[in-house]
């Protein structure tokens, strides 16, 4: 890596080689002109192949990578040393790495919704309709919760003075319709007795990124929530395999008559995610999450929807991330200097 980059505009998207993340990045490139695009990935070979095929749209684009693993927080400390080496402020930090480790579908709970006509919900959310899996990290953390929620929370606290200043910056998070009330328990943020690991981290980032607005707003700092509605990628094909969703894709777009959030496919579902990077950041709502919509002839909107989580206790979940935090910064603040 050589000096700090000066110029255009700078964004950072994690989990940028693939699916919603690669899509995001080429359509950043697209519309921002002058951008320099970091790709922030834990595998180096398929972030430099990313960048490969961006570079194919966008000759002239610039692109970094940054090596990055969510899950493993002295990973995300290295990592922000990098960022720091190559950038002096960040315009756009996109926290859109996320895992789902999913056993099964819950045939029980989908019977029982069709009895109690609720498969509507179970099919929007997804919550009772999947039997989740989860593991704790050689840190000891719940690995869905470190790789979706704590490690981009610590990547934020950690660039937090590269960004804002005199120009806004924009932390955008990639959340999901999945984040339901019922998936999350307060007292259990990593959900380490929970049947929902993935809907409660995505609770975990509304709550987190509402606080992030009250604490940085002031900095130039604003955090915004999307959802991209249910979209094809690696992380659904885990659910199902591929050729499955290939052959239940006819009945989903006849489902856009009643479901509004089947996306589909990635240009659809990061539409939120570019939508807000053209917002001006302090005309938007803090206590909504972003979501893309998409009516049955395929047209897409991004509409708000209310973050069903108080201000009070979305504080007692960020107080909890922050003391996490202060505790790996003290058992890695030798490595630091
Ligand atoms: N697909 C959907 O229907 C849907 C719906 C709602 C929300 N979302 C959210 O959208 C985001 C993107 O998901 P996607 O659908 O595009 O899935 P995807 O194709 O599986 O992409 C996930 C990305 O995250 C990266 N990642 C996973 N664990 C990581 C870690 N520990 N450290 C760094 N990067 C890591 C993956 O890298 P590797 O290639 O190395 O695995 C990949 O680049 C996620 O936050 C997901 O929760 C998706």
């Amino acid at each position: 890596m050589t000096g700090r980059i000066g110029g255009g505009e700078v964004a950072i998207i994690t989990g940028a080689n693939g699916g919603i993340g690669l899509t995001l990045a080429e359509r950043l490139l697209t519309i921002h002109t002058d951008l320099h695009l970091c790709l922030a990935c834990r595998n180096r070979q398929r972030a430099q192949t990313a960048r490969d095929v961006l570079l194919l749209s966008h000759p002239k684009a610039q692109i970094s990578i940054v090596t990055l693993d969510t899950s493993d927080i002295q990973s995300v400390l290295s990592a922000v040393r990098d960022i720091k080496k190559l950038f002096s402020r960040i315009d756009y930090l996109y926290l859109n790495a996320g895992k789902m480790s999913v056993k099964h579908l819950n045939f029980s709970n989908l019977f029982k919704s069709i009895l109690k006509m609720n498969t509507l919900f179970l099919f929007n959310t997804g919550h009772g309709l999947l039997v989740h899996s989860d593991q704790h990290t050689s840190e000891g953390l719940m690995s869905t919760f470190a790789t979706n929620a704590f490690g981009h929370f610590v990547l934020v606290k950690e660039l937090e003075d590269i960004l804002g200043g005199t120009k806004p910056s924009q932390v955008i998070w990639t959340s999901s319709v999945a984040g339901v009330r019922s998936a999350f328990n307060p007292r259990d943020i990593q959900a380490k007795n929970g049947k929902d690991p993935y809907g409660s981290t995505k609770c975990v980032i509304d709550t987190t990124s509402m606080v992030l607005n009250e604490r940085l707003n002031k900095g130039n700092i604003y955090s915004h929530t999307t959802c991209p509605g249910l979209v094809l990628t690696n992380m659904t094909n885990g659910i199902l395999a591929s050729w499955i969703w290939w052959l239940i894709l006819p009945f989903m777009y006849i489902f856009r008559l009643v479901l509004d959030h089947l996306s589909i496919d990635t240009y659809k579902g990061s539409e939120p995610l570019v939508w807000l990077s053209q917002q001006e950041p302090k005309s938007l709502k803090t206590n909504v999450r972003y979501h893309s919509c998409t009516d049955v002839w395929g047209n897409t909107s991004v509409q708000p929807f209310q973050v069903n989580f108080s201000l009070e206790e979305s504080l007692k979940v960020y107080e909890e991330m922050e003391s996490l935090y202060k505790g790996f910064k003290e058992k890695y603040k030798s490595l630091e200097q």
